[in-house]
């Protein structure tokens, strides 16, 4: 497989073998020498620009570039740049074009990734559009799940929280129906159901899914437990975001029959919705996923660029 000069904007633009051989290409430099991994993009110019706040996806993007001997230009705040003055999107991305080799993109509207890839002729990683996609998250999940459970075929997950406007739910929704024996369980409020466009998807791939709305329902059934923030920002109206604030807490009384086996992971940031005292158990997962992001996003860019292939 030859990912040299590509975008990263959806899952569902990837194939099985494709997500596989990233996550073999992550175990691989997550195992190589710092040494050796420390000339990987050497040369390399990433553009980091981030339309709405970071800290995990932005900074791990910097961190893995930094460790592979890469440089990072780009914004996180966009009152610093001429878009300030009116310059267009497109205009921007002209300039980073010019400025840098790869640009990882963070933007509030949805699709706008995919606009940024029509744009320019360098690779277009998105670091999350709106409430549509986060491929790379997903990726780092993936490899996260492979890690703590040693396989993704065959495994029960519960997606839970906010699956309307959580991207990382919908990439990796998308992204699990393309495993063997997936059993995907959706545990959200009613105005926050996984949307029709990811459940039709599932149902095309006949995978088993089940929705309803309690933690206890579920949790003791599932390999993964992946729970996700309500995603207040998004709301349009801010009385219905008063409703569900809150709604679902994970505490340890939660735990007391789950499979030893499970993992409780989490995108971040939480607010309230896993209890701290979960943090010291074998259940969380949570920290050591979002280190997971490094390698993930090292192999990322080293394909995308020739460190790697
Ligand atoms: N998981 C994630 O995307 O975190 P950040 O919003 O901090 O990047």
């Amino acid at each position: 497989l030859n990912f040299i000069g590509k975008d990263i904007i959806s899952v569902n633009d990837m194939l099985r073998n494709e997500i596989d051989f990233i996550l073999e290409k992550s175990e691989f430099i997550e195992n190589m020498p710092v040494l050796e991994k420390s000339n990987l993009l050497k040369g390399k110019i990433i553009a980091s620009l981030f339309f709405e706040p970071s800290t995990r996806t932005k900074d791990s993007f910097t961190t893995a570039c930094y460790r592979l001997g890469g440089s990072i230009t780009g914004f996180t705040d966009t009152s610093s740049t001429s878009l300030k003055k009116g310059e267009t999107l497109f205009d921007t991305l002209k300039m980073y074009e010019i400025y840098s080799d790869v640009i990882v993109m963070r933007h509030n509207i949805e699709g706008s990734a995919r606009f940024a890839s029509e744009c320019v002729d360098i690779p277009i990683i998105n670091g999350g559009d709106g409430a549509n996609q986060h491929p790379t998250q997903t990726l780092l999940d993936l490899y996260s799940i492979k890690k703590n459970q040693g396989k993704i075929d065959g495994l029960s997950i519960a997606l839970a929280g906010d699956l309307k406007y959580g991207r990382t739910v919908h990439s990796l929704a998308c992204a699990l129906s393309l495993y063997k024996d997936i059993t995907l369980y959706f545990i959200s409020p009613e105005s926050l159901k996984m949307p029709d466009f990811i459940t039709e998807l599932l149902k095309e791939r006949n995978i088993n899914f089940f929705e309803c709305n309690e933690i206890n329902d579920v949790i003791d059934k599932v390999d993964i437990f992946y729970m996700t923030r309500i995603q207040g920002e998004r709301f349009p109206d801010k009385t219905e975001y008063e409703k569900v604030k809150g709604i679902y807490i994970l505490e340890k009384n939660n735990l007391i029959n789950v499979k030893e086996n499970l993992k409780i992971m989490h995108p971040l940031p939480r607010i309230d919705e896993i209890s701290k005292e979960i943090d010291n158990t074998p259940y969380a997962y949570y920290f050591e996923q979002a280190a997971n992001g490094i390698p993930v996003r090292q192999a990322l860019l080293s394909l995308l660029t020739g460190g790697i292939k």
